[in-house]
């Protein structure tokens, strides 16, 4: 890479050895692939904030970093731990790893990042605009942020993540590029899939384009009406789950993909796909569904970080109503959305009805084995495809309306189409 003077001097220690560490591990990383300079990027979102993904080795590193006098010097957002801060023991999250947690929580403090402790950055607090350079590693974060804002970012791992919000810069590659934004596979949708499907067409949609494409990025022609945000969250997060995908263009409703050609960049699909509604039916009951409909004990809602129009749909399916005995229904979301759910009545409602709310990790992040669930109903692409590891679960994949029922009724079922 070509460094400049500024860069040298980081290197070189000029600004201490947090920033000097830093620049030797994105200087291997932009001559790895090829990048020929750094970009400066104004925000950076982290994930190495949970103790179940850093462990001890993470907490040495930070406590290194912090008694060498690391600080951000962009805004830098968390995302979730491995514990509801406030109520883990209401959900039997293990003491050491709350102790550890909150160990965790200190150092990345002292180093001035902003303790969000969620998935959903854009929603409130890191809010990049179309074409800012940003350093982001959650993925259904990154994806989203690439495809739905057009601001731009590579999908950073751990720690690199952190690097870049010491330096303030990012080796110039990848997807800060146009030549990487161009689609590389063609999906063609069935007309009316919307309609038949409604929100659920969005984690399937995702499901199925993320396992076909890989790291591609995949262009959606056929959607008829604008994805609101939360399907557009939806349909990225199961997308980067199933793949690596970092960024997707829908024609007509993503800003790099006004028609087809603009989001091929001109060229030709390596592959093309047809999907129609069997397929996105199928897909539902035996490719994303690993258990038959029947008896659930745990429905999990809120994948990515429930919004607050996610938190009022569900008050208002289950106003009235009470969590079955057999089962549980646990909502993840940010204690910023939490704080304003609260406000608007929504939340009361839902813990008047036995719904726990998760603030700051979820059934992924946190350690939840331990309560022996069999199945989990789930209205989210990203939930099932994570949960089966970490809570050894198998999946029922249903409608949020369909979640709500099984809830209430400790019955998983499908509506008739
Ligand atoms: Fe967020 Fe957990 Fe889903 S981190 S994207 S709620 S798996």
């Amino acid at each position: 890479m070509e460094l400049t003077a500024e860069d040298r001097s980081q290197l070189a220690g000029d600004q201490g050895e947090p920033v000097a560490l830093a620049m030797r591990v994105l200087t291997r990383l932009g001559d790895v692939y090829g990048a020929e300079r750094f970009i400066p990027i104004t925000r950076a979102h982290v994930v190495g904030s949970s103790y179940q993904i850093c462990g001890e080795a993470g907490i040495a590193i930070y406590e290194r970093l912090v008694a060498q006098g690391a600080r951000v010097r962009v805004t830098t957002t968390l995302d979730p731990g491995s514990i509801d801060f406030d109520h883990w023991r209401q959900f039997a999250m293990p003491e050491h790893v709350a102790q550890r947690q909150v160990r965790l929580k200190e150092l990345l403090e002292a180093m001035g990042v902003v303790p969000t402790w969620n998935c959903t950055p854009y929603y409130f607090a890191n809010v990049p605009v179309f074409n800012e350079r940003v350093a982001w590693s959650e993925s259904s974060a990154v994806v989203f942020v690439n495809s739905v804002i057009g601001a731009r970012t590579n999908r950073l791992a751990a720690y690199v993540d952190l690097c870049a919000a010491l330096t303030g810069k990012m080796p110039d590659f990848g997807l800060y590029r146009d030549e990487a934004r161009r689609g590389t596979h063609l999906f063609l949708l069935e007309r009316g899939l919307e309609e038949r499907f409604g929100m659920q067409l969005y984690p399937t949609l995702g499901y199925l384009v993320g396992q076909r494409v890989g790291d591609g990025v995949p262009v959606i022609e056929g959607l008829e009406r604008t994805p609101s945000l939360d399907a557009f969250k939806l349909l990225g997060a199961a997308m980067a789950s199933t793949g690596s995908v970092a960024m997707y263009h829908v024609v007509g409703h993503t800003p790099e993909a006004p028609t087809r050609e603009a989001a091929l960049g001109g060229g030709t699909p390596r592959a093309t796909w047809r999907i129609d509604a069997e397929e996105i039916a199928r897909a539902v009951e035996e490719r994303i569904s690993t258990a038959p409909p029947g008896a659930v004990d745990l429905v999990a809602l809120g994948c990515p970080h429930a919004s607050l129009d996610q938190l009022a749909t569900y008050a208002r399916l289950i106003a009235g109503r009470r969590v079955a005995d057999s089962t549980r229904l646990w909502i993840s979301t940010s204690f910023m959305v939490a704080e304003l759910a609260e406000r608007a009545g929504y939340l009361p409602v839902l813990r008047q009805a036995g719904a726990e709310i998760i603030v700051g990790t979820c059934v992924v992040n946190a350690p939840l084995a331990g309560w022996g669930f069999r199945v989990m109903a789930t209205d989210a692409g990203k939930f099932a495809y994570y949960a089966p590891a970490n809570l050894g679960v198998k999946i029922l994949f249903l409608t949020t309306e369909e979640c709500i029922e099984a809830a209430v009724t400790g019955q998983g079922r499908r509506r008739p189409a």
